[in-house]
Order: C-alpha cells, then structure tokens, then sequence
C-alpha cells in the first residue's frame, strides 16, 4: 500500500522507526516530514498527510505526535478523512472494522514501539466490516 507518513518534532524519532517498519513490510512510504526534530506545529503535518490520502495520492497515512491528540484533530478536519488515534492494538483493528479508518495516529510519549508494532499489525490485517457499519460512517458529515 501506498502510506503517506507525517509527525511534528515530538514524534519525529517515532516516525523514523514506524517508516521503516511499514518499508520492511513492503509498503510504500511518502514521509512527509519533519526532516530534522525542530519545533514544529503538528497542524501543517497533520494537513500534508490528510490531503494526501483524501486526495488519493496515497492509500492510508500514519500520523504521530506527542499525545496523536493534536493530529487527530487536524486531520479530521480534512473532508473525507476519518483519522483515528490507536492507544492498543485493539483500537487499531476497530478503527478499521468499525470506523473505515483511513488515518491512524500514535502517541510517541505515551506508546512504547511494541504496542505501535503490533497496532499496525492489527491496522493492515483488519477490513471494513461494512454493514450497520457503513450506514454510521456515511452519518459523519461536517455538518456546518
Ligand atoms: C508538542 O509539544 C505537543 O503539544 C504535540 O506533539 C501534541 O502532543 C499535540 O497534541
């Protein structure tokens, strides 16, 4: 799959680790930045990746921050993004079967690599269950 990769300066040491992970499992990476580990604001980041997917330059995107709290947030508000932020492995694969998540963002100060590791296991073995499923994703419009 093609992975649009993206952090702000907290996860940037992460997203070097979780880019070559999804490398090492035969995905193609856009690492969208940072390239260095100063400051950034985590919007610009979160922006980049959740137009690429929603753009359909790339399949899914992976986003990290200190929390993932602030790039969820952002992403979300790109049209057509439903990015959701994986605390367990458990959340990975509902995220997908329940949610058709497109976006999946980690928390690089509160996630040891282990638990990301077995998340994204868990995020590309998992589908969309569709169903009562899809009729609840097609409800979450912007609604002003
Ligand atoms: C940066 O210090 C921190 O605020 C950011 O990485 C993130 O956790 C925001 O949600």
């Amino acid at each position: 799959m093609k992975i649009a990769v993206g952090s702000d300066h907290a996860g940037f040491e992460l997203k070097k680790a979780i880019v070559e992970w999804l490398q090492r499992n035969g995905h193609e990476c856009n690492d969208m930045g940072p390239y260095t580990d100063e400051s950034v604001d985590y919007p610009d980041y979160a922006r980049k990746v959740a137009e690429t997917v929603a753009g359909g330059e790339a399949d899914q995107g992976v986003l990290i921050c200190g929390t993932g709290i602030g790039v969820s947030i952002a992403a979300n508000k790109v049209r057509g993004i439903r990015a959701a932020l994986a605390c367990n492995p458990e959340f990975a694969t509902l995220a997908r079967q329940h949610n058709n998540a497109n976006i999946i963002c980690f928390s690089a100060r509160f996630s040891d690599f282990s638990t990301i590791e077995k998340s994204l296991e868990n995020w590309f073995a998992a589908e969309f269950e569709g169903g009562r499923h899809e009729r609840r994703v097609n409800k979450i419009e912007p609604c002003c």
